[in-house]
């Protein structure tokens, strides 16, 4: 991808209308963080929440996120977060395959531009976009795939844990793993240290 830039792909995504998800919606929620994070967690895409204000994992289910990366000490502005689609699908449904397809260029874009070392695949739409449809959530979460490089970690959506508890066990086993698997990449201390006023 030549002369990419992140001006480009905010116009890109301003002006998309390549699939009809764009035509009810309130805002396009391209997705937020830090542009230079080694770490980017990808989710399924906008809520009412995220329609609303434009921002991606800000209602309920965000707020989860929130809390389990800083279970792991992982200040929230200091990792990329992102959606497959950036438009709400609605009533929240899944994103349709052939709006998961028209969105990917965006995504393409957010990774050549981001450059993460690790991500994370939060259920199974990010799953199955990303690594491919024969993935399943429950069967394939916790494992670790590494392609071309990059490191990904499926795991439940945060919304799947608020509407079963029981699958927040297995959750936090992956966030142990996520953390462990940065320090052994020499990604954890910059992460945390960056949490950490500088003297
Ligand atoms: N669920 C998602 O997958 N993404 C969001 O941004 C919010 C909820």
């Amino acid at each position: 991808m030549a002369d990419i830039s992140w001006e480009l792909f905010a116009s890109q995504v301003d002006r998309c209308t390549l699939c009809p998800l764009h035509s009810g919606i309130h805002n396009k929620v391209p997705g937020q963080g830090d542009i230079h994070a080694p770490l980017m967690l990808i989710g399924e895409g906008p809520g009412q929440r995220e329609d609303e204000e434009g921002i991606a994992f800000v209602g309920p289910a965000g707020q989860l996120l929130t809390r389990m990366l800083s279970a792991i000490y992982l200040p929230r502005d200091r990792v990329y977060i992102c959606n497959v689609v950036k438009c709400r699908p609605p009533g929240n449904r899944t994103p349709l395959q052939e709006e998961m397809d028209a969105c990917k260029l965006h995504l393409r874009m957010q990774f050549a531009l981001v450059r993460p070392k690790v991500i994370v695949l939060l259920g199974s739409t990010a799953l199955k976009a990303t690594l491919g449809p024969e993935h399943y959530i429950t069967r394939d979460r916790g494992k670790w795939y590494e392609r071309k490089g990059t490191w990904f970690l499926p795991t439940y959506h945060p919304s799947a844990l608020l509407h079963d508890p029981a699958k927040k066990k297995e959750a936090w086993l992956d966030m142990q793993s996520l953390r462990d698997r940065l320090i052994e990449l020499g990604l954890y201390p910059d992460l945390y240290n960056l949490s950490e006023p500088s003297s």
